[in-house]
Parts: C-alpha cells; structure tokens; sequence
C-alpha cells in the first residue's frame, strides 16, 4: 500500500497489494491519468503522459488549444474549453456561461480516511489506508475541485470521490458532476454492465465496445431494478481467469450514470456519477458539494479476481453493522406465505412450528399498520393496527421471544397512501408538481423527504413502534420510483436538488435509527432488488436480492450480484411451490441450496407446507449453520453459468486459508445420454491433498465421493467428475477438505 508523489517528475503513484495507479501534472498544469494496472517496480512513467501527441499543433496556448484539449489523457475533463469528449464536471455561472478549466494547485497525502459528509462510503483506519487530495483550480471562477483517492492495505480497490467548493463572490449553479473518470488506450474493450428489471434482476450482459457513448443510468430516484450503478471494461474475451478487467462501482443509492465513451483516436474514456440529467446545485459563495464515492478495481486475473476484490472490500471496510463478522438469524418472513391476510393467531401459528424447526426470527412483513389491508392504502400511517395484531405489538413479540425466536419488523417509510391519516392531514407532503396530478405507483406517492419535518415524523414513528416491543430486525422497503419531482420547500433554482437530497435524506434516516438501535439488523429491500447497491450496504448487513424466490430465476440474480457482492450480503429464501413469480416447481432440496448462498431463510407458510418439505428444515438449518463461516468469509469462484451455458450452474466458496471449500452444482437441465461432467475446480492449493464429499442433506452427514484424496493439482486442471443427477432442477453440495 501508498502513496507517493515524485516531486521532480511531477507524477502521483498510488499502489494497493497488486495494482498501481499513476497520475501526472502536465507542464500546462493539467491533472492527466497515466497508468492503472499491474503494480509495477518501475515509479517515473512520465513519458507516457500524451502532452505532445495533439493531432495538429501541440501548443497549450498557442494556435491549437482545442486539439491538445481534445486528445490529453485528463483525468477530471471539463466542459466548454475543447475537450469536446464526455466532461465530468460542468456549471453554469450567473451570466449564463459554462467554460471550466482546472488546473493542479496543490496536494496532500494523509494516512487514513476522511469520510465524505452525510454520504456512505467505504472506510479504512491510519493503520490499513491512505488517502491523496489533489486541489485543481478554476482561476477565472475561483471554483476549487479536490480530488480524493484512497488505497487499501488489504484490498485492490481504489476509492474516488470529489469536492467542490465555490470561492467565488458570484453563485454559481453545478449541473454535473461525476465522481470518477479515466482515459485510457482502447484494447478491443467489451462493456460488462449489469441490467434487469422486477423479477429478473442484475443479469449479467457483455458487448463490444463501439465508438460513441454506451452505458448505463437510471432518473428513478433510486439505483433500480432496470441498470446497476455498475461498469466495467475488458480487454477481448477475458474470462472469469484471464484478461484484464476495469471496474466502476457507484457507493450511491440515486440517480446515476456509468458512461464508456470510445473516441476519435481509440481512446476510451469510462466514468461514473451522479446523472446530470434533472440535477442542478447551487453554490453560493464558500458552500461545498460533496460527491458520492467510486470504487474502481483492476484485475489482470480475469472477473475472478474483480470479484474477489469486491467482496474483500465491502467485507472489511463497507459493510460495519454488529452483524458484519457474526451469524444472521435465519428468518422466516410471512409475505409469501399470508400476503395482507394474517392476524396474532396466525402468526404466532407460524412462529411456532417455525421455531420447532429450528429458524430463529419472524418477520412480519407489510400488512401491520393503519387500515393496510391491501397495497392501496394506509403507507404513511405507522400505528400498528389491533384489530389484525390483537394484543398489541409487544404482546405478538414476547410471545414470539417465548419461542426463542428474535422479531422483525418491514417498513416502508419513504411513502405515502392518498388513502392514508397522513395524507389527509397533509396532502403536501408528497413530493407533486403544484397544478399537475402527481402519478401513482402501487397506489402511492412518495414522501418529500427533503423537508426535515417529514423526515423527523418518520423517524419519531419508526422509533415510537421499535420502542413499544423487542424489535430486532428491520426490512426497510421502498415500493416505487420517483417521478413529478417537485417539493414545496425547494425554491425555483433548488429544484434541481430534489432527487440527490432525497437520497441525502434517506440516509440521514438510516443513520439515525442505527444511532438509536445500535444492535439492530437492517435489510434494505425495494420491490425486491431495486436499491441493492453499495450505499444501502453501508447501512444494512444484508439486502433483499429479488422478488422472484424461484430457485432457477435465482441463479442468474445471485450470479450477477456474487459478482460483485459478497454472499453475506445476499437475501435469499426458500419459498413454497409453485413458484409465486414464475410457477416454477423445484425441489425443496434445491431451494435450500440455492438459498445457501445469501443469507438464508425461509418465505412460506410452515404450516401449511408438504410434510416431506417441512421435515426438510431442520436438516436445511443444520446445513446453514455448518456451512456458514465458509459461506459468509470464504473467496468466491464461479466454475459454471446457467445464464451462458443453459444447463448447470456452478460455483465454490474456498476457505482463505484453502483447508476446505464448497461447490454447489445446480444441474437446470437434464441432458439426456450425458452422464457426467467434469468441472475443473477452482482456487484450490495445488500443493494441498482433498477429500472429497457429497453431503447429504437428509443425514446431514458429508459422504465421500472417492476413497483417495487427490491434489488440488490435480482437482483444477484435470477436474472432479460430478455425476449427472436424473431429473431437472436437480442440485448438490460438495464439500473438500484437506488431509
Ligand atoms: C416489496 C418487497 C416484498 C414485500 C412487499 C410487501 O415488493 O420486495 O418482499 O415486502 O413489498 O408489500
């Protein structure tokens, strides 16, 4: 790990375990991107900084600016001064103008990490971190823009983020401003973005990179369902092993923009931020705007180790709930199982076989509160409603507790029902356009949460419920997507602000309930998997993936998010036949298995399930319980996909230390007159000797699958033979560990 800045050559190198990163200050003052790879031992790379390469005349301020500006490497472009390529930061002054130009003014290298104000991000202490600010300088504006970079001890990630501060004695009004950005040689690149919708979350889509713009975005209001705040670029044809991969991760939860934009020379400039699209700040004289942090990785290794290196990060320096190192409950949440139509009786029916079988946390989801007895009313109005939860809440809790079972707890308290007290009490509080009738979206609008006021109402009554009973967990949902933007507290040149102080302000309320429940377990949630993103990680341990609970649906979910996020973080549960989503039946045993890799529960009714399925549980908890620590530390490696190949899935959690590894292998479909595979394993020792089992779900016990104990060696470059099981939507569990 470091940072270092070659004085003489004027050239910032920053290094994590295997990568480096080298910037350079061009004689003109520009900040250019010089390198991002393989570490190397070699620190002066100054010659590949492009200052003489302009197409035409190379002159800074002689005759050919705007070519020089249209082809240097810069590693923060702006608008309007000739570098008519995608910009990463642009204003509009009072008078209407919006040329920028930023030049080098200075820089500072500390040991830590300071944390952006308000915003979540990754964190890292004096001891394992290091931080760059470059101060650059817009002279004729006195509009200042720091940069921040900072490398990890353990980890091969950089964090990016950018500050900027008006010195000026004008206004001035910030109309984009992404929080990363580099240039680099196009190498036959292919973009890997992440796409989707409810159901169907983050899959997995790969194209060639063509000239022009291609990425992704989102004007939702959230991260969404439809594109993930996610890019990365690789060089032609890399694989899970080999190839080089750039990654772009976005720690934001709003409106965003992943950008990759091959130009005129084969270059390829890739970015990330906040969508400018809707977005406008203003600064007054000395007021700061402080963007959202980008984790960009560099792997030579393939998407493997991007993955790796996500999963480490977010492990060590996102993720900082009590739950972060420790076993999550397994829950069971009564959504698929009653949707609206449940009541004391009910649910403590449920709690009871549930706790008999050994699953350690009730949920009761949406359907407590107000007159909710369907998805069109009542959000907004959080007084438990006896009539449904007879006793009161506390009753239903220590009832559930008497079982030996922790409580949860859904929300969803960013909306607002027209059929709710709250609306009728304040019909302004639902963000509107004065004079146009807002949309509905599952019959709701959503809250102005700009408006302080409404968001200490939301918190008094989110405290007012988790005081009144022994609530442990909460799933914080948000049902709909942003739209009529508009609030009665914002003047005319604020309005631009509403969506990113929106999000400012959901996370504002996240800090505050976890500052008030220390000890509570938060799962963000948005119809399904539509706010799973790196800053709702920062906040909860653990985010509900998807919607769709259907074994086979989920593979291709949970291999698009596994690829970049660790499996702890993962909601994944089993729920009952037919599929609710897709009427899919599977398996209860694959169910399990495929649930196995998050954080696992159950979503049905225990008490009205087969009997062979219910006696299942029991033996599916002890599963859970065994495999956990490897599931929730271990490295990730993908050996199979079922979004590629159509037929089997595959993937191992490998020990750090390599003592021990599990594979899970889902065979979708039967492939008639094909008896086995070989798969070749991965992330093994080579120099280590394995035993072999297959577990058995029904003894819980683990059953060698040869008598002899082969060499990792052996085991990932000539194989392991799995014997094709007959049937579809058949899976297994494989265990190694070292003699
Ligand atoms: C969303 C969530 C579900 C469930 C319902 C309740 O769709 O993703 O899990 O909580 O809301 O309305």
């Amino acid at each position: 790990m470091g940072i270092t800045f070659l004085e003489k050559e004027k050239v910032f190198r920053l290094d994590t375990p295997n990568t480096s990163y080298y910037m350079g200050i061009s004689d003109d003052k520009y900040l250019g991107h010089i390198y991002y790879g393989k570490k190397l031992k070699e620190t002066n790379i100054r010659y590949l900084l492009r200052e003489q390469e302009a197409p035409f005349v190379p002159s800074v301020n002689g005759r050919d600016k705007l070519s020089y500006m249209d082809c240097f490497p810069m590693e923060y472009p702006t608008h309007g001064v000739g570098d008519f390529r995608e910009d990463a930061i642009a204003v509009r002054t009072k008078g209407g103008h919006t040329a920028l130009e930023l030049h080098y003014k200075g820089h500072e290298i500390i040991k830590g990490k300071p944390m952006p104000e308000g915003l979540p991000a990754t964190f890292g202490g004096e001891d394992d971190c290091e931080t760059l600010k470059v101060y650059l300088q817009d002279e004729v504006l006195s509009l200042e823009v720091v940069l921040s970079y900072s490398v990890f001890k353990d980890a091969d990630a950089i964090a990016r983020d950018v500050k900027v501060i008006n010195h000026g004695e004008e206004e001035i009004f910030l109309t984009k401003v992404y929080s990363a950005c580099m240039d680099m040689d196009n190498k036959d690149f292919e973009l890997l973005t992440l796409h989707g919708s409810w159901a169907r979350e983050r899959h997995i889509q790969r194209n060639p990179v063509g000239c022009g713009f291609q990425g992704v975005s989102s004007v939702r209001g959230e991260s969404s369902h439809q594109h993930h705040p996610f890019v990365a670029l690789l060089s032609k044809g890399a694989t899970d092993d080999c190839g080089e991969v750039y990654s772009m991760h976005f720690v934001y939860s709003g409106n965003f923009s992943g950008l990759v934009y091959r130009g005129q020379f084969d270059n390829v400039r890739m970015m990330m931020g906040i969508n400018p699209e809707d977005f406008c700040w203003k600064l007054e004289k000395e007021e700061a705007f402080q963007a959202p942090e980008v984790v960009m990785t560099y792997s030579g290794e393939g998407l493997g180790a991007m993955t790796r290196a996500h999963h480490d990060l977010y492990r060590k320096h996102l993720i900082r709930s009590p739950y972060k190192d420790c076993k999550r409950p397994i829950l069971i949440n009564n959504w698929e199982a009653t949707y609206f139509d449940f009541n004391t009786e009910k649910l403590i029916a449920i709690a009871k076989e549930a706790s008999r079988l050994g699953i350690e946390m009730l949920v009761m989801d949406d359907g407590w509160f107000g007159n909710r007895f369907d998805d069109n009313r009542a959000l907004g109005d959080w007084f438990v409603n006896e009539e449904k939860i007879k006793g009161g809440l506390k009753y239903l809790v220590d009832e559930v507790n008497k079982l030996g079972m922790k409580f949860g707890i859904w929300f969803e308290p960013e909306m607002i029902s027209p059929d709710s007290d709250l609306y009728r009490a304040h019909p302004d509080w639902a963000i509107a356009v004065p004079g146009r009738e807002a949309g509905l979206c599952r019959c709701q609008y959503v809250l102005d949460l700009t408006r302080k006021e409404i968001v200490d109402y939301v918190f008094d009554r989110m405290c007012a419920v988790l005081e009144s009973a022994n609530v442990e967990y909460v799933k914080w949902d948000m049902n709909r997507q942003l739209a009529d933007l508009g609030s009665m507290n914002l003047p005319a040149d604020r309005m631009g602000e509403l969506s990113h102080r929106y999000v400012l302000a959901v996370y504002d309320l996240q800090e505050r309930l976890l500052q008030r429940f220390p000890n509570l377990l938060l799962e963000n949630c948005s119809g399904g998997g539509a706010r799973f993103d790196p800053g709702m990680l920062y906040y909860s341990p653990q985010i509900w993936c998807s919607d769709d609970t259907d074994a086979i649906e989920r593979l291709k979910i949970q291999e698009g998010t596994a690829l970049i996020y660790p499996l702890s973080s993962m909601g994944a549960h089993v729920s009952d036949c037919p599929n609710h989503t897709v009427g899919r039946v599977t398996p209860f045993e694959t169910r399990g298995y495929v649930a196995l890799a998050g954080t696992f529960g159950y979503e049905l009714d225990v008490t009205k399930i087969p009997e062979k399925d219910r006696n299942m549980i029991p033996k599916q908890v002890a599963m859970y319980h065994k495999y956990y620590p490897l599931v929730n530390a271990g490295d990730y490696y993908r050996l199979a996909s079922y979004q590629e190949n159509g037929l089997r899935d595959a993937y191992m959690v490998v020990s750090k230390d390599k003592k021990e590894a599990l594979l899970t292998y889902v065979q979708v479909m039967m492939r008639p007159n094909c008896h086995s595979v070989i798969m070749r394993l991965k992330g093994l020792d080579a120099e280590k000797k394995y035993k072999v089992y297959r577990f058995n779900i029904e003894s819980g016990e683990e059953e060698e699958m040869m008598p002899e104990a082969l060499y990792g060696d052996t085991l990932m470059q000539a194989g392991l033979r799995i014997e094709n099981p007959w049937g579809d939507f058949r899976a297994m569990l494989i265990s190694l560990r070292e003699v």
